[in-house]
Protein backbone atom coordinates (compact mmCIF):
# COMPACT_ATOMS: atom_id res chain seq x y z
CA UNK A 1 0.00 0.00 0.00
CA UNK A 2 1.80 3.20 -1.07
CA UNK A 3 -0.91 5.48 -0.47
CA UNK A 4 -4.02 5.87 1.49
CA UNK A 5 -6.39 8.51 2.64
CA UNK A 6 -7.41 8.00 6.08
CA UNK A 7 -9.87 9.70 8.82
CA UNK A 8 -8.58 10.27 12.27
CA UNK A 9 -10.44 9.46 15.25
CA UNK A 10 -11.94 12.13 17.19
CA UNK A 11 -12.71 12.89 20.72
CA UNK A 12 -15.73 15.26 20.97
CA UNK A 13 -16.26 18.71 22.65
CA UNK A 14 -14.21 20.68 20.54
CA UNK A 15 -12.39 17.55 18.43
CA UNK A 16 -8.88 16.53 19.55
CA UNK A 17 -7.11 14.23 16.84
CA UNK A 18 -4.77 11.77 17.29
CA UNK A 19 -1.84 10.37 14.86
CA UNK A 20 0.00 7.45 16.69
CA UNK A 21 1.84 4.59 15.38
CA UNK A 22 -0.74 2.08 14.82
CA UNK A 23 -2.74 5.05 12.20
CA UNK A 24 0.07 6.57 10.53
CA UNK A 25 0.96 3.02 8.55
CA UNK A 26 4.89 4.15 9.19
CA UNK A 27 5.25 1.92 12.39
CA UNK A 28 6.92 4.23 14.69
CA UNK A 29 8.06 7.97 13.23
CA UNK A 30 11.63 9.69 14.13
CA UNK A 31 10.60 12.88 12.67
CA UNK A 32 8.09 15.69 12.46
CA UNK A 33 8.06 18.70 10.37
CA UNK A 34 5.34 21.71 9.13
CA UNK A 35 5.73 24.02 6.13
CA UNK A 36 3.65 27.10 6.77
CA UNK A 37 3.86 30.76 5.89
CA UNK A 38 2.87 29.65 1.95
CA UNK A 39 0.86 31.73 0.08
CA UNK A 40 -2.04 30.46 -2.22
CA UNK A 41 -1.25 28.73 -5.47
CA UNK A 42 2.16 27.86 -4.62
CA UNK A 43 3.44 24.73 -5.31
CA UNK A 44 6.18 22.53 -3.28
CA UNK A 45 7.23 18.98 -3.23
CA UNK A 46 8.47 17.93 -6.91
CA UNK A 47 10.29 14.65 -5.55
CA UNK A 48 9.67 11.33 -4.10
CA UNK A 49 11.59 9.20 -1.92
CA UNK A 50 14.05 6.15 -1.85
CA UNK A 51 12.32 4.38 1.42
CA UNK A 52 10.88 7.46 3.64
CA UNK A 53 7.37 6.85 4.56
CA UNK A 54 5.48 9.71 5.74
CA UNK A 55 2.00 10.28 6.74
CA UNK A 56 0.38 14.09 6.00
CA UNK A 57 -1.96 16.11 7.32
CA UNK A 58 -3.26 20.20 7.88
CA UNK A 59 -4.42 21.17 10.67
CA UNK A 60 -5.61 24.30 9.20
CA UNK A 61 -6.29 25.22 5.28
CA UNK A 62 -6.16 23.28 2.63
CA UNK A 63 -3.37 22.17 0.70
CA UNK A 64 -4.22 19.85 -2.64
CA UNK A 65 -1.52 16.80 -3.12
CA UNK A 66 -0.70 15.54 -6.39
CA UNK A 67 0.58 11.96 -6.21
CA UNK A 68 2.24 10.08 -9.15
CA UNK A 69 3.45 6.88 -9.09
CA UNK A 70 5.16 7.15 -12.67
CA UNK A 71 1.72 5.45 -13.90
CA UNK A 72 -1.22 7.47 -12.37
CA UNK A 73 -1.53 10.64 -10.95
CA UNK A 74 -4.06 11.99 -8.11
CA UNK A 75 -4.86 14.59 -6.46
CA UNK A 76 -6.18 14.34 -2.48
CA UNK A 77 -7.51 17.55 -0.56
CA UNK A 78 -6.43 17.81 3.02
CA UNK A 79 -9.16 20.35 3.66
CA UNK A 80 -9.94 19.10 7.21
CA UNK A 81 -7.55 18.31 10.26
CA UNK A 82 -9.24 14.45 10.39
CA UNK A 83 -8.14 13.99 7.06
CA UNK A 84 -4.22 12.38 6.57
CA UNK A 85 -2.62 10.96 3.49
CA UNK A 86 -0.22 8.06 3.99
CA UNK A 87 2.29 8.62 1.01
CA UNK A 88 4.87 5.77 0.73
CA UNK A 89 8.11 5.04 -1.02
CA UNK A 90 8.31 5.69 -4.91
CA UNK A 91 5.71 8.61 -4.95
CA UNK A 92 6.60 12.10 -6.90
CA UNK A 93 4.36 14.40 -4.81
CA UNK A 94 3.27 18.25 -5.66
CA UNK A 95 1.88 20.17 -2.55
CA UNK A 96 -0.34 23.28 -4.03
CA UNK A 97 -1.37 25.67 -1.13
CA UNK A 98 -5.27 26.56 -1.97
CA UNK A 99 -5.37 28.87 1.04
CA UNK A 100 -2.82 31.29 2.04
CA UNK A 101 -1.33 30.24 5.63
CA UNK A 102 -2.47 26.75 5.43
CA UNK A 103 -0.35 24.64 7.59
CA UNK A 104 0.86 21.37 6.34
CA UNK A 105 2.58 18.44 8.89
CA UNK A 106 4.18 15.51 8.18
CA UNK A 107 5.41 12.85 9.96
CA UNK A 108 8.06 10.54 8.94
CA UNK A 109 9.41 7.60 9.66
CA UNK A 110 13.69 8.28 9.19
CA UNK A 111 15.68 11.66 9.86
CA UNK A 112 16.25 13.90 7.18
CA UNK A 113 18.45 12.42 4.52
CA UNK A 114 18.96 14.41 1.29
CA UNK A 115 20.63 11.10 -0.26
CA UNK A 116 16.77 9.52 0.04
CA UNK A 117 15.67 12.74 -2.31
CA UNK A 118 14.79 11.60 -5.99
CA UNK A 119 14.54 15.17 -7.55
CA UNK A 120 14.63 14.56 -10.89
CA UNK A 121 11.22 13.73 -12.30
CA UNK A 122 12.95 11.79 -15.20
CA UNK A 123 15.12 9.86 -12.94
CA UNK A 124 11.67 9.26 -11.32
CA UNK A 125 10.11 7.28 -14.13
CA UNK A 126 13.57 5.70 -14.77
CA UNK A 127 13.50 3.71 -11.41
CA UNK A 128 10.04 3.22 -11.71
CA UNK A 129 10.31 1.94 -15.47
CA UNK A 130 13.59 -0.69 -13.60
CA UNK A 131 11.17 -1.81 -10.90
CA UNK A 132 13.24 0.23 -8.21
CA UNK A 133 10.58 0.12 -6.53
CA UNK A 134 8.42 -3.23 -7.59
CA UNK A 135 8.73 -4.56 -4.37
CA UNK A 136 6.37 -2.03 -2.69
P1 LIG B 1 11.89 19.64 0.91
O1 LIG B 1 11.63 18.30 1.54
O2 LIG B 1 12.42 19.67 -0.49
O3 LIG B 1 10.58 20.53 1.04
P2 LIG B 1 9.34 20.71 0.01
O4 LIG B 1 9.10 19.38 -0.62
O5 LIG B 1 8.22 21.17 0.88
O6 LIG B 1 9.69 21.75 -0.99
O7 LIG B 1 12.87 20.44 1.87
C1 LIG B 1 13.14 21.81 1.66
C2 LIG B 1 14.50 22.12 2.24
O8 LIG B 1 14.49 21.89 3.65
C3 LIG B 1 15.61 21.26 1.66
O9 LIG B 1 16.76 22.08 1.48
C4 LIG B 1 15.89 20.25 2.72
C5 LIG B 1 15.49 20.95 4.00
N1 LIG B 1 14.96 20.02 4.99
C6 LIG B 1 15.69 19.72 6.14
O10 LIG B 1 16.82 20.23 6.34
N2 LIG B 1 15.17 18.86 7.06
C7 LIG B 1 13.96 18.28 6.90
O11 LIG B 1 13.49 17.48 7.77
C8 LIG B 1 13.19 18.59 5.70
C9 LIG B 1 11.86 17.98 5.47
C10 LIG B 1 13.74 19.45 4.79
Amino acid sequence: MLIKLKTFDSINDGYLSVINESVSNIGSFKRIYYIYGVSKNVTRGHHAHLNLKQIAWCPHGSVEILLDNGVTKNKFSLDSPEKGLYIGPGIWREMKWLITDSVLCVAASELYDENDYVRDYDKFLQMVNEGYWSGN
